[in-house]
């Protein structure tokens, strides 16, 4: 297997001593879009969030010296349940944090369950868009918000790896995917190709 595939692949599935490399290397990566779910989560005590897609645990770790009730993860990786659990081991033995191995394609959450659901650099690997957003929805409270932070297509497309098991979204077509299962836009904020989209659901 080519090189590029072989790391493409890490980021869809972080697993082994690579994947779990290529973590470390998203998280230097990925800090504006950190930023970008911090700045737009709006916590507050009473909440209850699902990280979608935790990767090493990083983002979960920060969030969890802000206040909120419960901060759930789900990640498709046995390799990085185990790293961020290994991150997050005070807070999950509190039972403030719970992170379990799962698909965003069938969420174990029963319906308006969530007051926040968010996702940084996911969407790509998600296999049936349709199926995984209206799981979100189901799973978010009337309200609820949606935070889907990503690299838009226009600069995805100049990075070799992404031709691998990507699949790239304008954001025009996400928001219309997301509006038609249920999500409705209420901000658009974009760095240099990062973009940051709120949802809430209808
Ligand atoms: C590019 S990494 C991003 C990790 C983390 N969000 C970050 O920004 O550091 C993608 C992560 O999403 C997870 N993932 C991929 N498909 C998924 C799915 N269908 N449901 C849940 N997690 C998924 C992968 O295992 C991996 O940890």
């Amino acid at each position: 297997m080519k090189i590029t595939a072989f790391i493409a692949k890490k980021f869809a599935k972080p697993d082994g001593l690579t994947g779990v490399m290529v973590s470390y290397v998203m998280n230097q990566m990925n800090r504006k879009q950190y930023r970008m779910v911090e700045d737009h989560l709006a916590l507050s005590s009473q909440d209850t969030v699902l990280e979608v897609g935790f990767g090493n645990g990083t983002l979960i770790r920060r969030l969890s010296k802000q206040a909120f009730h419960q901060l759930y993860g789900i990640d498709i990786s046995d390799d990085m349940l185990a790293l961020a659990s290994k991150k997050n081991a005070s807070k999950i033995s509190e039972n403030r944090v719970i992170l379990t191995k799962g698909s965003v394609e069938q969420l174990a959450y029963k319906a308006d369950f969530f007051d926040k659901i968010y996702t940084v650099n996911t969407i790509y690997f998600w296999q049936d868009i349709s199926q995984c957003l209206s799981e979100v929805c189901r799973v978010l409270k009337k309200d609820g918000r949606f935070i889907n932070v990503l690299y838009d297509s226009d600069y995805l497309n100049k990075i070799p790896m992404t031709k691998y098991g990507f699949t790239l979204y304008t954001i025009d077509v996400l928001v219309a995917l997301a509006e038609a299962n249920g999500l409705a836009l209420s901000q658009t904020v974009q760095k240099k190709g990062a973009c940051c989209l709120i949802f809430e659901k209808k």
